[in-house]
């Protein structure tokens, strides 16, 4: 009676069990160690001999239906609570996934590769130079010996090692490029990052890449510079674009240059008369100023004195040489307004690259 009457009790009280927190505690109530059950099994020892296997087996069998009912229990509990979880937190498979955001090349790459494959295209190589230079190599070498005052084109970060510093163009590797290939022909390109103690401005930043040429060889003159400038800025700037050669000074080139390229924005009207292709008029334009006319580099004949510095004889080898910047060259393709974009992980810019 006393059994039956804890089989009803139990059985009962899990029907009304709502969660996992109140069957933990039926079970420790009736099954744990010092539960109810337990209980009544150790009464066992105060019935008469003859009573116990029929009481033991009546607990015996009682304890199996009771662990049945709380099994049941708890996989009816799981299940609610599954039911409950996906009706809450349904998942809408067809909603759209999030988009992955693509990567791209920064701007500055693009522009440099495109250079570069248009040199290529002309028979030039690439040649890698250090951005940490001696004072040698930036300046001397190149016919600035110190106190020249053309070193004072160029604003320079010294490091604390005297004589090492960070170089203010890529002409230095003209130097290394020729003293490795030195007495053999070359043509290549020597791009990478310079540096320029200057106060930042849309203009002018303290860092810039910028890309070298240099074309050695024993019968090369100022005719073959003018035709590979005048076709890298046809293939860059794209249309027919006309270049304008101006005179110019540098020390390590003897006559030095500098190239303009017609005016992309206005077609260079005031430069060569009017244009049915003209965008703007002229004396509007913002790009060159009115004067139909866009700075690109700086080139020339490279000077006798560096063709020595570099192991080559100036009476049997010439050689041309340029400098550009890459930049500046995206800023007129383009139409950029500030250098200052390039480095400053601006993402709105980045983006329409
Ligand atoms: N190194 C010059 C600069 O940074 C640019 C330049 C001019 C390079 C003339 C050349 C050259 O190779 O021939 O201002």
């Amino acid at each position: 009676m006393e059994l039956e009457q804890l089989r009803q009790q139990a059985l009962a009280q899990l029907e009304a069990v709502a969660d996992e927190t109140a069957l933990s505690s039926w079970n420790s109530q009736y099954l744990g160690k010092n539960g109810l059950l337990t209980q009544a099994l150790k009464r066992i020892a105060q019935l008469p001999p003859q009573e116990r296997p029929s009481y033991g087996q009546q607990v015996n069998a009682l304890k199996e239906a009771l662990l049945a009912a709380f099994e049941r229990k708890k996989s009816e509990l799981h299940q609610q609570e599954i039911a409950r979880s996906l009706a809450a937190e349904a998942l809408d498979v067809t909603l759209p996934g999030r988009p992955v955001l693509r990567g791209r090349l920064h701007p500055a790459t693009q522009v440099m590769r495109d250079i570069l494959a248009i040199f290529a295209e002309l028979g030039f190589q690439v040649y890698r130079s250090r951005e940490v230079e001696d004072d040698l190599t930036n300046f001397e070498l190149l016919n600035m010996p110190p106190h020249h005052p053309a070193r004072d084109l160029w604003d320079t970060f010294h490091t604390t090692v005297p004589g090492v510093l960070l170089r203010t163009h890529t002409s230095p590797g003209q130097i290394h490029v020729m003293r490795q290939y030195c007495p053999r022909p070359i043509r290549v390109v020597l791009p990478g990052m310079c540096y320029r103690y200057e106060q930042i401005t849309a203009r002018s930043e303290i860092q810039f890449q910028q890309v070298e040429g240099l074309a050695i060889g024993e019968s090369i003159s100022l005719a073959d510079l003018i035709g590979t400038l005048s076709t890298f800025a046809k293939r860059f700037f794209g249309g027919d674009r006309r270049i304008r050669i101006r005179n110019s000074y540098f020390p390590f080139t003897e006559p030095s240059i500098e190239v303009d390229v017609d005016c992309i924005l206005c077609q260079g009207e005031n430069a060569a008369g009017p244009s049915a292709t003209a965008t703007l008029p002229v004396s509007s334009c913002t790009l060159c100023k009115g004067t139909g006319w866009l700075e690109i580099l700086g080139a020339g004949m490279v000077h006798p004195v560096v063709l020595r510095h570099g192991g080559y004889d100036p009476e049997r080898f010439q050689g041309f040489a340029f400098g550009l910047g890459p930049q500046r060259m995206a800023m007129l393709k383009y139409g950029i307004h500030d250098i200052r974009l390039f480095w400053s992980n601006a993402r709105h810019f980045l983006e329409q690259f």
